[in-house]
């Protein structure tokens, strides 16, 4: 797996600033879960969080929802870049392909997308706005607020219990993960 092209295609395809940091967000989670889950692919799981939104701007997604995730694949083919699994999973992270989450790196990613959207939005009510101020308490916490960034899936982020990691340790290693890139954040 060559970061290095990856980043490449990020900057290629990827215009809004908010979705490349969130790119990294996600890779950063993705590359703490492989250490835990399937440290021999690494490289993979990592580069699969930083490519899973690359289509997100390029179709419009909420008249068709099903091809988010799959567009992402055609790009990938065209570049020869990726294999079977990445692709399995970058369809996977969005159910409304209809691919099944089936790998764990699959239910790895489903969990990791809406977490870091999740830890930003805490970040952003603490008072200093600053990823090193939040505690994993919080995140516990505003998990049964249910108003509170209504648009992260719970149930998603709570499915890596599947694995057999509980959602504290889930919480705390994707806190830690992205308090390792807080400047690439902006956190
Ligand atoms: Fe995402």
């Amino acid at each position: 797996m060559n970061r290095e092209k990856a980043l490449e295609l990020i900057k290629e395809h990827i215009t809004s600033e908010h979705l490349i940091k969130h790119s990294f967000a996600v890779e950063s989670v993705m590359r703490e879960l492989a250490k835990r889950f399937e440290p021999e692919n690494e490289e993979l799981w990592a580069i699969t969080g930083l490519l899973h939104d690359l289509d997100v701007d390029q179709v419009d997604y909420r008249a068709n929802p099903e091809l988010h995730g799959k567009k992402t694949i055609e790009i990938l083919k065209q570049e020869n870049f990726g294999n079977e699994e990445m692709y399995h999973s970058i369809c996977a992270h969005n159910q409304d392909t209809g691919v099944r989450i089936e790998s764990k790196m699959d239910r790895a990613i489903y969990a990791a997308d809406p977490i870091t959207g999740f830890i930003t939005a805490i970040t952003l009510v603490y008072p200093d706005k600053k990823i090193s101020s939040v505690k994993v308490k919080s995140i516990i916490k505003r998990m049964d607020e249910v108003r509170f960034a209504a648009g992260a899936n719970r149930e998603a982020m709570r499915s890596i219990e599947q694995l057999g990691m509980s959602f504290n340790e889930f919480a705390e290693l994707a806190l830690k993960a992205m308090q390792g890139i807080s400047e690439l954040l902006g956190l």
